[in-house]
């Protein structure tokens, strides 16, 4: 009894801790979906690559840098240039809201990325995706992935 109660007790705290973090294949349905596959000419392979060494697919990341400024969800994108966190000065080129940026259904955060890929230097605007998965082989990322 106390048994069950204690293991239910885990089982739950472990999902409460877990709710930010999105599978990686349920993650390529929704970048499918919302037509990043070949966008600008990266592949789902290159987004979920840049998810994992951003984010570790954890939607709701928030982290701050040394000039004050935050990132942003999965894609970490940087209140200074993209989104208006009303705490750092913010260009705010996506015209987003940051909080936006961390919502489960990811629209905000996928229409913010887009318009980040599709200025000068592409992907290479994210240092981490520059690299970690620039020029590597990346077709692992959907292993075992069916979309559908
Ligand atoms: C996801 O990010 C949030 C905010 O940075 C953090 O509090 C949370 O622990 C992270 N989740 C996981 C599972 O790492």
């Amino acid at each position: 009894m106390t048994g069950t109660l204690l293991m239910s007790l885990v089982s739950c705290l472990i999902s409460i801790s877990q709710a930010s973090l999105i599978n990686r294949c349920d993650l390529a349905r929704v970048l499918r979906k919302e037509d990043l596959d070949g966008f600008e000419g990266y592949s789902l392979n290159d987004w979920l690559c840049l998810a994992f060494v951003e984010s570790n697919f954890n939607i709701s990341k928030v982290n701050e840098n040394a000039d004050g400024s935050f990132d942003y969800g999965i894609f970490q994108i940087n209140s200074h240039y993209w989104c208006n966190d009303y705490r750092s000065h913010s260009e705010n080129i996506c015209h987003e809201d940051c909080q936006d940026l961390l919502s489960p259904n990811l629209l905000s955060t996928i229409s913010c990325a887009k318009k980040i890929v599709s200025g000068a230097g592409g992907m290479k605007n994210w240092v981490a995706w520059r690299l970690h998965c620039a020029g590597r082989p990346l077709s692992y990322w959907m292993t075992g992935c069916f979309l559908g």
